[in-house]
């Protein structure tokens, strides 16, 4: 049995395009079901964040496999430039419907990053044709994260990365996000958060308005914030300033959409700062679907229809199979009243977490909603000071937690600048059982960690 994958001569799996140091072998996982996989050698994991977010019903759900089965069997493929298909007019419909006025229409491609390219598309191309052509500048959160091609990685606030950016890819406008748990000394978190609107405001007036197209913000925090929620009046201030500017805002919903934090999409914790574009992906497939969707209003998409049309069509657009299986998914939510088993199974998971916090010093910060929760590991808790990066932190954990038969998502970003945490986000169909089980491997998780910590040279 080949376990060294990253090291064979030929082939190999996905990372063996990633980094050599500190890197331990994965686990070569050959089954899954529900919250659980096995590898090879029989060993079982709990998946503890859906991955990274993604199957939002556990693995292997006999709804979804069977509602894609049937539907490739009945019709695989069809090319959106010459035919119409009933999943993809059935889908769309039931998104608008559960994402309310304003986002009428649906454009469907297979994953996060496409969903995210797409939504910069069609806000440039409708700027294009409705006169507003100097409008070509992006503006993000510092830190972000927004996708993996080469716009998506342009737009994601990450400064780590300036080298492999530099004259290659286009960089968006970055104003500080929002990190509650990294205010300056006596800084509240509603002076923090005013700062980062205002920096908006001044942000655009410096750009000149009628050249910024749009702000794209992850309304709770990703992988590069750990889960940090901003306030009402956050929300309302950038909503407030794109309005006034014209600037279009999308929200970056392809953690955060399809019940994550609470309810369906994110934007109703907020309904008075509702975004013009909204884009969704991760747990629209459950896992099994490779799908993601960007609704906009049908004001804009008719308007734009129109005038010059909106036609930068990928192979995989609106994917029959993908549709089927999405919304399958819904219906399974919908159906058995899973947005609800979220919210109640994430009291739990918070109550769990802050009382592991209480007993582990590493546990600096726990913030998150819904079935959604990050966890920030320092070295100081007084202080808030962090793990050198240089321990690689975050890959100490993800292995100490696979010793445990644990996966959770951890991965350090923008090169450690803003801490180290890892992310716990389990199915919305999961128990209260598999919830206290999950606590209970993090626990001793988090032990070892301490323990390999404290033994380590301090740099
Ligand atoms: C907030 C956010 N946007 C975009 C993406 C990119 O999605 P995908 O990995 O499906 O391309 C991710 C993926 O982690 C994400 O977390």
């Amino acid at each position: 049995m080949d376990q060294g994958t990253a090291t064979s001569a030929i082939g190999g799996t996905a990372d063996c395009f990633y980094s050599r140091a500190g890197t331990a072998i994965l686990p070569m996982v050959v089954r899954a079901e529900g919250i659980r996989f096995w590898d090879e050698a029989g060993k079982d994991y709990i998946d503890g964040s859906c991955g990274p977010m993604v199957s939002c019903l556990g693995h292997g759900h006999a709804r979804v496999i069977e509602a894609m089965a049937a539907q490739a069997r009945r019709l695989d493929y069809a090319f959106t430039l010459v035919a119409r298909n009933r999943p993809n007019a059935a889908l769309a419909e039931r998104l608008a419907r559960l994402a309310g006025p304003g986002f009428e229409r649906v454009a469907f491609g297979s994953g996060g990053s496409e969903a995210m390219e797409r939504a910069l598309q069609f806000a440039r191309q409708y700027a294009v044709a409705t006169g507003q052509d100097k409008r070509t500048r992006i503006v993000t959160l510092e830190p972000s994260y927004h996708g993996a091609t080469i716009a998506t990685l342009g737009i994601s606030g990450d400064q780590s990365q300036s080298a492999f950016y530099r004259g290659f890819a286009t960089i968006s406008e970055t104003v500080p996000a929002p990190m509650p748990y990294r205010r300056a000394p006596g800084q509240s978190v509603q002076a923090q958060e005013a700062a980062s609107a205002a920096a908006l405001e001044a942000k655009i007036r410096a750009l000149g308005p009628e050249t910024v197209l749009a702000l794209v913000v992850e309304p709770i925090g990703g992988i590069t914030r750990g889960g940090n929620v901003p306030t009402a009046a956050y929300m309302r201030a950038i909503r407030e300033t794109c309005t006034r500017h014209g600037v279009i805002l999308v929200f970056d919903e392809i953690i955060t959409g399809i019940g994550r934090t609470g309810p369906m999409f994110a934007m109703e914790h907020w309904p008075d700062a509702r975004p013009d574009i909204l884009v969704l992906a991760k747990g629209l497939g459950g896992g099994l679907a490779a799908i993601g969707a960007m609704l906009a209003p049908a004001a804009m998409v008719d308007r734009l229809a129109e005038l010059t049309g909106f036609e930068f069509v990928y192979s995989y657009n609106a994917h029959p199979v993908a549709c089927a299986g999405a919304l399958a998914v819904l219906d399974e939510i919908e159906e058995r009243g899973l947005l609800a088993n979220a919210r109640a199974r994430g009291r739990e998971l918070e109550a769990g977490l802050r009382a592991l916090a209480a007993k582990v010093p590493l546990i600096g910060d726990v913030r998150g909603c819904g079935l959604y929760y990050g966890v920030e590991i320092v070295r100081d808790r007084a202080t808030g000071e962090s793990l050198p990066q240089a321990l690689r932190p975050m890959e100490k954990m993800r292995n100490q937690a696979l010793a445990q038969g644990l996966m959770v998502y951890a991965r350090a970003t923008s090169g450690g600048k803003y801490g180290n945490w890892f992310m716990l986000a389990p199915p919305l169909n999961v128990t209260a059982t598999e919830i206290a089980e999950i606590l209970d491997r993090l626990e001793r998780a988090l032990r070892g960690f301490a323990a390999e910590v404290a033994g380590l040279p301090a740099a």
